[in-house]
């Protein structure tokens, strides 16, 4: 604590400490004039600003839109979500915002999740190393970041009240990892908790997580707020490690503290420790205020960035007989109102006034002669604007247009996309399909016209039936306020595409992980596929994606070669260095994401086949060839051992493999790691004597007992007749390795009693000489 903090808290009344805990609006911390503490500025989020000073939910003041967290997923480029982060910190810094509430890094735990487009992955290495990335962007103008949603945040229904109901080690694996590196790499400044309960205790009074793990193991330094209303015991929240209550709530709640202070159920030094990191962040934000040198900013730059990060998040999922790029020279019809009013943000807290908006008709049009390109629109937006029935008629009609213009084309360009209405903050998606009515339109387009590409617009993933008909499939995500232009790009060659899919699209809604759990049973959600989250799920159930995780084609062609260790054993304490080689053998300039997964070949406990543990993205030039380099350590090849309560490496084989796709692995080789540091749970009398033999120091005494136990038993059966003899060893074998300890003496009809069990247990505890 500062000597000036110290000052302040000295000369702060027990109300004014208490008022502090709580925001004085929806958007401001209290100031107490008194004392010279100034209110601090917080607004949303995470691809833009939105400032609400006058107006309300709408009228927010102009920013660039940038493209949704899954776009900016699919760039797997932490360069630019550094810059996304300043540009967007510059903004907030010109309007004297202090924080910003973002990024989200929640994992998508099931494509029907409603904000998964304010998302970026469902894998946690991925999100946690964009986030920080995000964050360091941010908070280099002087502007804090504020992740959010902490923790197992992962849908809409019931967002305020279902209890996540998820193990440790899912919870160490998959839910935690992301905000762990983003504290570890770039100390947010803040940190949201989510609404939800976390195994029945509310995030907002979660002391597991707010104190214990957030601050204590991670070194957290900043202040935790609440999400907007998720407060339920305010002075809970103290203990647990709330420090800020959003929004304020009229006060209520600081006489909440006030009283439980005065009736001794809250150590005051409690709430000074809280009011002294509130102090903290309010004097850092006011000094990054003052000493910001230049707050202005270019628009014209901002919306050209945004339309770089919206062109690299564009994934080429399909492209059958190079159907892509356009040619300008064929005639082409495109299909689809989206084409001239592009969805390109999604629903609620997130939503930003952009600058301006660029549409994609107009970027195609202009390579093309009058009459050579054309445009109808297929379905109606309106009617998904305002959820009214568009006519059988008039559908038909809009369906028919668009086929007789595919017909008279040499291809069609449809381009299709989830409404507003089916994405969006506080509620999940119901299921995977697009409109019944764009489904039906491509299927006619498809019927006439076999050259056809189909672009897509949504924040997560979508079913298609079609696939097998389409000879081309674009995602291009939400992709902010110049999305339109960042599309006719990557469609027209002008920009090669680079996007990987940062998470899986699944044939049917019936194959994913969380499919018997989404999204719970009344108040309680339980994350029964555990750590199998994602690609780690299908690849372990052998089933096959519509398209899987890390999956994005190009108009160039990358080749690996030349996979070099730094040695083939190490111990849990090496660093791994590990070398190869990429090259462009295509004739077009382009980037490439390597990706890096490793696969535990002999665990004693379920894991994923294999799990990210690395990436980079690569330029190449055509006939370019690079060599990239990666480091592996003790955590990547660790899992969490609940039982134990730490990250474990066991000896064995490993597979490093290096791939373009989770299901395009190029170069793979195999590693020895030997294990210097593992935590053998204790064993006690309800230990197995599978468990005891497995101990270091109960491998000798308990083999030797479990030996003379089994052949005590097998003589007293005074069985001759060798078949018989030897089925009754595998009989009791198998009952004697599953038998806990305490069960022995009952067991052997006391021949085995329990002072025996003692020195069992004595001799594991005894420390080696
Ligand atoms: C959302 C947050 C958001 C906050 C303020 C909440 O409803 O969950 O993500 O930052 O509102 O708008």
């Amino acid at each position: 604590m500062t000597e000036k903090i110290k000052q302040l808290l000295a000369q702060m009344t027990l109300a004014e400490k208490a008022s502090l805990c709580s925001g004085e609006n929806d958007w401001q911390t209290k100031a107490i004039p008194r004392l010279d503490i100034p209110s601090i500025w917080l607004s949303d989020g995470p691809h833009g600003l939105r400032v609400e000073r006058t107006g309300g939910f709408y009228q927010s003041l102009a920013a660039t839109c940038f493209p949704t967290a899954s776009a900016l997923g699919a760039t797997w480029n932490e360069d630019l979500l550094h810059k996304v982060g300043s540009a967007i910190g510059r903004e907030a810094a010109a309007q004297e915002v202090q924080v910003l509430l973002g990024p989200g890094v929640n994992i998508k735990r099931s494509p029907l999740g409603g904000r998964n487009f304010e998302y970026y992955s469902e894998d946690p290495l991925l999100s946690g190393r964009l986030g920080a990335a995000f964050i360091q962007g941010v908070q280099s103008q002087g502007v804090g970041a504020c992740p959010k949603h902490f923790t197992a945040n992962n849908q809409e229904r019931r967002r305020m009240s279902v209890s996540s109901e998820v193990d440790e080690r899912t919870l160490r694996e998959i839910y935690l990892p992301a905000f762990e590196y983003i504290v570890r790499a770039a100390q947010p400044w803040t940190m949201m908790c989510a609404y939800n309960p976390v195994n029945g205790v509310l995030a907002s009074e979660n002391e597991y997580l707010l104190h214990r793990i957030l601050k204590e193991e991670w070194g957290f330094e900043g202040i935790v707020m609440s999400d907007w209303g998720a407060v339920h015991d305010r002075a809970q929240g103290i203990v647990a490690g709330l420090h800020l209550e959003m929004p304020g709530n009229t006060g209520i709640n600081d006489q909440v503290i006030v009283e439980a202070v005065e009736e001794g159920r809250l150590e005051e030094a409690r709430l000074d420790e809280i009011v002294s990191e509130l102090l903290a962040l309010i004097l850092k934000a006011e000094a990054a205020k003052s000493s910001a040198v230049d707050t202005n900013w270019d628009r014209a730059a901002h919306h050209q960035l945004a339309q770089q990060v919206s062109a690299e998040s564009i994934c080429l999922l399909k492209n059958e007989e190079e159907i892509l790029p356009l040619t300008a020279g064929n005639k082409l019809a495109v299909i689809g109102a989206f084409a001239k009013q592009a969805r390109y943000q999604g629903g609620g807290s997130s939503k930003v006034s952009p600058t301006q908006e660029e549409n994609l008709w107009e970027h195609l049009a202009k390579h093309w002669e009058d009459g050579q390109i054309t445009f109808t629109p297929g379905y109606d937006l309106a009617a998904y604007h305002h959820g009214a029935e568009v006519e059988e008629e008039k559908r038909q009609t809009q369906i028919a247009e668009a086929v007789a213009s595919a017909k008279a084309a040499d291809q069609a360009l449809v381009v299709l996309g989830l409404p507003d209405s089916y994405e969006l903050e506080s509620a999940d998606r119901k299921h995977l399909d697009l409109p019944v009515d764009q489904n039906e339109l491509l299927w006619q387009v498809l019927a006439v016209q076999s050259n056809t590409v189909v672009v897509l617009l949504n924040g997560s993933a979508v079913r298609m039936p079609w696939h097998t008909r389409t000879k081309g499939i674009v995602e291009a995500w939400l992709g902010g306020q110049a999305g339109g232009a960042a599309l006719a790009q990557v469609l027209m060659g002008e920009v090669n595409p680079s996007g990987k899919l940062a998470e899986t699209f699944p044939l049917q809604l019936a194959d994913t992980p969380s499919f018997l759990n989404f999204p719970g049973d009344g108040q309680r959600v339980l994350y029964g596929e555990g750590v199998f989250v994602g690609y780690r799920y299908y690849d372990k159930k052998k089933i096959a994606p519509l398209f899987p995780f890390g999956h994005g084609l190009s108009y160039t062609e990358f080749t690996y070669r030349n996979l070099t260790l730094s040695s083939n054993t190490i111990s849990d304490q090496d660093t791994l260095e590990l070398s190869l080689q990429v090259s462009n053998t295509g004739s077009k300039a382009g980037q490439e994401v390597v990706q890096l997964y490793v696969s535990d070949q002999e665990s004693s406990l379920a894991r994923p086949e294999k799990e990210l543990r690395g990436f980079q993205k690569v330029y190449l030039e055509a006939g370019e060839e690079k060599t990239l380099h990666f480091q592996l350590s003790r955590r990547d090849f660790a899992y969490y051992d609940s039982s134990v309560g730490a990250w474990q490496v066991e000896s064995g084989i490993f597979e490093i493999h290096l791939g373009s796709s989770s299901r395009d692995l190029r170069l793979t080789t195999e590693l020895l790691v030997e294990a210097t540091a593992f935590i053998y749970p204790p064993v006690t009398a309800y230990s197995t004597f599978e468990e005891l033999i497995a101990h270091p120091r109960g491998a000798s005494i308990g083999q030797e007992t479990f030996d003379t136990i089994l052949e005590g038993i097998l003589a007293s059966f005074g069985q001759e007749d060798p078949a018989k003899l030897r089925e009754s060893r595998v009989f009791f074998e198998a009952i004697l390795y599953d038998l806990p300890l305490y069960k022995l003496p009952a067991f052997t009809a006391g021949r085995f009693p329990k002072s025996q069990i003692e020195i069992l247990l004595a001799a594991t505890k005894t420390p080696e000489t």
